[in-house]
């Protein structure tokens, strides 16, 4: 059982993401479930983590993967019950292990019993005024009532038809036309978050991985704003955009906060904010969320300079508000880093590789983002780390246009693919024709290539060298030497393109496709990503040790 009187734990967790639909399938169907995920917890808790973040697994169309929620307060059939739910928390709980859920704040589901409601009703009612209903511009108001784009592509609002047949308002949308965003500046849509938060932290989970937080409230007037938005949000020419980061969202995580702080033990805050670490340490003041993403170094290439830029900026920012800063490379909405770093220049995060594109180098790819995770394991903070990187699987590049799921596919007309490649059910054995994925090996709700078979988890296990073992010894010693908390201190003496720092008496080099480095006489390694070469640390590796 995880100790309720350990108040910091938070701060230096490795924090694992379960995107449930592809974890593991318990009953067959050939998408994942809750008792998948609690059947294969020992294999989270055996690799060294301390939490688990589970994707919505609430009632959706899964418009969305889940994003479109439809009832805040359910588990949908497909995954499960709140049964299910309760026996995934006690058996987390037996391992030692916290369970983190997603709260989807900002938008619902067309669906959402409320939004139903909003639609049955009249212009300027009390169920319109929980969504943000405008009238459309011109004589016959078919015009959008402002230029926002949606992050999906395509305008941000869709007009509706009233109850009478008539052609209505608009409504809008920061993600797809089935995701209606929530006017938070309505008292009722607060009250009922609330209930929300209740309804889980009654349940005993021990926080909420906070989605889209910074788009919660929209600027007064809803000003017109041309701009495209990606990755991180900048303000342009010294304007914030009118959709994210406004300042009235403080507020409301001062109120949930307080919520939170009335339950036993530590119950956690984490903001999905694609904001700058200046930006996100805000939310992350005394009083409000417990830590944020830190995206920011997730977009990092493969460039010592620019990493330790981000660090020191990320550090710098969160230790003025006294929060732990945050680390993560992978997530269900961006390409795995095992195929980021098998490119050499920028890459397009949520766009997908299809066949014909240029495809990622997977060799230099995987020696990379193994050297990337090792650094990332030995900075002080926590750790996000997104399910199946520990196989080092790769983003699926061969996914066929007809079983694209991302909504932005059919949003941009065929053009852009998504995040469909990072989402792959994951292979759990190297034999039968789903991995493991199931036990009845009903095709899997997105195919698997057949190589995966070779990142499975009883491919790698106790396999000297494997991915899965690196990041347990990682795991394992981060846990024993107390990596996540304290202090790094860099080495005066790190060459171009190696990175290189103290954590006490453990020394880290990052050699970051630089010359190879060599290690003091006598060295003792405790941790290497890839085989020394004439005792020096080669290049695209990371090496732990003692002098
Ligand atoms: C977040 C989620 C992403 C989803 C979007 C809209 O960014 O991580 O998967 O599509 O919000 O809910």
């Amino acid at each position: 059982m995880p100790d309720i009187t350990d108040t910091t734990w938070w701060r230096s967790a490795a924090i694992y993401q379960v995107y449930p639909r592809s974890f593991a399938d318990a009953n067959g169907d050939g998408t994942g479930d809750l008792p998948g995920i609690t059947g294969h917890l020992d294999h989270i808790a055996n690799l060294g983590m301390d939490a688990i973040w589970i994707s919505p697994f609430y009632p959706s169309p899964q418009r969305d993967g889940g994003y479109d929620v439809a009832d805040y307060r359910n588990v949908a059939p497909q995954y499960g019950t709140l049964d299910d739910f309760d026996d995934l928390v006690h058996r987390a709980h037996e391992l030692d292990l916290r369970v983190i859920v997603d709260l989807v704040p900002n938008h619902c589901s067309d669906q959402h019993a409320d939004f139903q409601a909003a639609l049955a009703a009249a212009p300027g009612s009390p169920e319109r005024e929980k969504f943000i209903f405008r009238d459309g511009l011109g004589d016959d108001g078919t015009t959008p009532p402002n230029d926002w784009q949606s992050m999906f592509e395509g305008s941000a609002w869709t007009r509706i038809t009233e109850p009478d047949g008539s052609l209505g308002q608009w409504y809008l949308h920061l993600f797809d036309t089935s995701q209606p965003d929530w006017n938070w500046d309505n008292p009722a849509v607060r009250a009922d978050f609330e209930k929300t938060l209740r309804f889980w932290l009654d349940r005993d989970v021990d926080g909420f991985r906070v989605d889209v937080c910074d788009a919660m409230i929209k600027a007064k007037g809803l000003p017109n704003w041309p701009y495209r938005t990606k990755g991180v949000v900048e303000p342009v020419d010294g304007v914030t955009p009118p959709m994210w980061d406004q300042e009235g969202i403080h507020e409301i995580f001062h109120q949930w906060r307080a919520v939170l702080d009335s339950y036993e033990g530590v119950r956690i805050l984490c903001a999905e904010a694609w904001l700058p670490p200046q930006r996100t340490a805000r939310i992350v003041r005394e009083g409000e969320m417990h830590q944020a993403f830190n995206f920011a170094y997730l977009e990092q290439l493969w460039n010592a300079a620019d990493i330790r830029a981000t660090i020191d900026t990320s550090l710098a920012a969160n230790d003025a508000v006294g929060a732990p800063t945050t680390w993560v490379l992978s997530n269900h909405d961006v390409m795995r880093h095992a195929s980021r770093y098998g490119y050499d220049g920028p890459v397009e995060l949520e766009s997908g590789v299809g066949a014909n594109d240029p495809q990622p180098n997977r060799e230099l790819g995987l020696r990379r983002a193994r050297a990337a995770t090792a650094l990332m394991l030995a900075l002080p903070g926590s750790a996000y780390l997104y399910q199946g990187e520990e196989l080092g699987l790769p983003e699926v590049t061969t996914l066929p246009d007809e079983v694209l799921d991302d909504p932005v596919w059919e949003r941009s007309g065929h053009v852009t693919r998504g995040r469909d490649g990072c989402r792959v059910p994951l292979p759990w054995q190297q034999a039968g024709s789903t991995f493991g994925f199931n036990s009845t090996e009903a095709a899997t709700w997105l195919p698997q290539p057949d190589y995966f078979g070779q990142y499975a988890v009883d491919a790698q296990t106790g396999v000297a060298g494997s991915t899965l073992e690196l990041y347990r010894a990682a795991l394992t010693l981060r846990r024993e030497l107390n990596l996540g908390a304290g202090e790094m201190r860099w080495a005066a003496d790190a060459a171009a393109n190696v990175l290189a720092f103290t954590r006490g008496d453990l020394h880290v080099v990052a050699n970051v496709g630089g010359e190879p480095v060599a290690l003091p006489q006598g060295a003792e390694v405790l941790l290497a990503t890839a085989d020394l070469e004439a005792g020096s640390v080669p290049a695209d590796t990371t090496v732990w040790y003692r002098a």
